[in-house]
């Protein structure tokens, strides 16, 4: 018999779930609901059930500061965890996503050019608790036995619940969707992308440090 058993992990894919003090929380989202506000008024005319976004740069914008802060915070956090090394980061994208009551399903992506990707949720009606995580091993699929009961090891998708106050960091490239929303008011998150500040100058050089071979044995290179 085997005298211990044990499982190892070797390529968890993070995401990060940081809750917001409820105070902050409250402040933030009236911030967000009225920069909200004020981009459906500069839109054309949309039809009731249309999902939307705000423009892209929003974290550019006094109200959100104190959201900016705390991504600022959570990844620096992340980063410390991660143990890569950086010089700075900044949020290169932030806006919001407005799901209308009959919503449809905001379709499978990932956010390209970017190390870290984020959510905060403002206002989050019964019904639109959710995004969803994809497996981004698509090879895992070639044979997909019918299971007992859905877990970790079996699923290719993951549904994280998630509520007013959220903040979900993860990878940018990990594929997530959001279900379509049928709740009474509007589902409201605010979305971001965070990168390092000078990736090509600090950090896309070789990561191996050149030595040239020597001749001495008489090897000749290729
Ligand atoms: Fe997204």
């Amino acid at each position: 018999m085997f005298a211990q058993t044990s499982i190892i992990n070797p390529f968890p894919i993070p995401v990060w779930i940081h809750l917001v003090e409820a105070e902050q929380a409250a402040r933030i989202n009236e911030a967000a609901l009225k920069l909200v506000a004020e981009a459906k008024a500069a839109m054309p005319p949309m039809p009731p059930t249309q999902q939307w976004q705000t423009p892209n740069d929003l974290q550019t914008r006094p109200e959100l500061e104190e959201l900016n802060g705390l991504v600022e915070v959570a990844t620096r956090g992340i980063l410390t965890q991660l143990g890569v090394e950086y010089g700075s980061f900044m949020i290169t994208g932030c806006w919001a996503n407005i799901l209308p009551k009959g919503s449809q399903p905001h379709p499978r992506h990932t956010h390209p050019n970017n190390y870290l990707s984020g959510v905060y949720y403002v206002q989050v009606p019964k019904g639109g608790e959710g995004i969803v995580f994809h497996d981004p091993k698509p090879q895992t699929n070639v044979i997909a036995p019918r299971v007992r009961a859905p877990n970790a090891f079996n699923s290719r998708q993951a549904t994280l619940p998630v509520q007013p106050g959220m903040l979900v960091m993860f990878p940018s490239w990990l594929a997530h969707s959001v279900p379509g929303h049928d709740g009474e008011r509007d589902r409201v998150s605010v979305s971001f992308n965070v990168m390092f500040t000078q990736f090509a100058e600090e950090l896309s050089k070789p990561r191996w440090t050149f030595e040239a071979p020597s001749l001495e044995d008489g090897e000749q290179g290729s």
